[in-house]
């Protein structure tokens, strides 16, 4: 257990969010969301939670909400390259230029650790596995170049006390109360369970991924590893790099394993010009800190297909909920 008792969680309301929040609580964390809310909520009410619709953008209602708070983990943006590109100002104001007034609001609250969540896609495109955290940062869509411009951002500050760590997560996967359907592995098990065939785009292109309870045991364990361990470190975080179409087969093999009514799943190749391959290295974060991931891909599949059996994924190709782009499209954000 850390020595902080109240944290503020940036995009607390999202996909990690929406599992992060909950194992804080149990966890004995004061806990405050900071969100837009874009997506609602979908958490149990909790005498530690505090929920409150603001932008990163409006420091005013920031530095009113993250009075009392020890820690922040900030995931809030817009969270894919098609999201970001639907509006380029909007996602560029957000993304970008709100990050440095964002961390003098916390840093003058006396926030005294930060946590940033970056992205594994700031490397751009490699076929190597071992994409080290010093490799040249070659990102390829404006996404990527500003999750890499707020890590340069950041580095900027050297307050004493203000400690500060940064993420590049893998692809993130498996089931959330605030699901995201727009993500490869849990795209490819929705095909597979609710329209009985999977259309694979290429499929030799590899992706790093990392199911979202170890990326929830990585933010926990941020918080409670002690200072010098992690101020003003980077960390890859991702577990297996598989090919689109490992993960295909994979998604595949369980549904037709768990639900056998379904019968044979078609895996359809078409040909897809972008063949590029992201691959990342994550040995720094288990040499320095210790993490393991203990969730497979294969579990994250089984958790989808389980969640997908009890009803708790409805209208799974037409609820806005679970599409960044068609959610963000619907409520004309400015
Ligand atoms: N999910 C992944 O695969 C993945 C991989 C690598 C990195 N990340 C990073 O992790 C973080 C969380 O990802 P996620 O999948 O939960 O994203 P998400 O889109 O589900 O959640 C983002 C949340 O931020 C909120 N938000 C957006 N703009 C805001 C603003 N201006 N002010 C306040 N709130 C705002 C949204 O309402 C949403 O609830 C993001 O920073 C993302 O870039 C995610």
């Amino acid at each position: 257990m850390s020595s902080f008792k109240h944290v503020l969680v940036t995009g607390g309301a999202g996909y990690v969010g929406h599992v992060l929040v909950p194992q804080l609580l149990a966890n004995d964390y004061a806990v405050t969301v900071y969100d837009t809310l874009w997506f609602g909520t979908n958490f149990a009410p909790h005498p530690r939670l505090k929920i409150v619709k603001g932008d990163i953008r409006d420091t005013k209602t920031l530095a009113e909400a993250v009075k009392g708070c020890d820690a922040v983990i900030h995931l809030a943006c817009i969270s894919n390259d098609t999201s970001f590109a639907l509006d380029e100002k909007l996602s560029t104001s957000i993304n970008r230029d709100a990050f440095t007034p964002m961390l003098k609001v916390f840093r003058d609250a006396g926030i005294k650790r930060l946590i940033n969540a970056s992205t594994s896609s700031v490397y751009g495109v490699s076929d190597s596995p071992e994409v080290y955290e010093d490799n040249p940062k070659v990102p390829l869509t404006l996404y990527n170049r500003f999750k890499w411009e707020c890590e340069e951002q950041l580095m900027a500050f050297n307050d004493p006390g203000f400690v500060w760590v940064t993420i590049r997560p893998a692809t993130v996967c498996g089931y959330s109360p605030r699901c995201r359907l727009d993500l490869s592995v849990n795209i490819l098990t929705n095909f597979a369970v609710n329209k009985g065939k999977i259309t694979v785009f290429g499929g030799t292109q590899k992706r790093p991924n990392l199911h979202i309870l170890d990326m929830v045991n990585a933010y926990k364990m941020l918080l409670a590893l002690p200072d010098e361990k992690i101020d003003r470190k980077t960390f890859n975080c991702g577990f297996q790099n598989l090919s689109i179409m490992e993960i295909a087969q994979l998604a595949k093999r369980v549904v037709e394993e768990q639900i056998p009514e379904k019968g044979t799943i078609d895996i359809e190749v078409t040909s897809s010009d972008d063949l590029r391959s992201y691959q990342i290295n994550s040995d720094k974060i288990r040499r320095e800190l210790g993490f393991a991931p203990q969730f497979t891909i294969e579990d994250a599949v089984r958790d989808m297909v389980k969640a997908f059996q009890q009803g708790l994924l409805p209208r799974s190709f037409d609820d806005s909920n679970y599409f960044n782009v068609k959610k963000l499209q619907e409520l004309k954000v400015s």
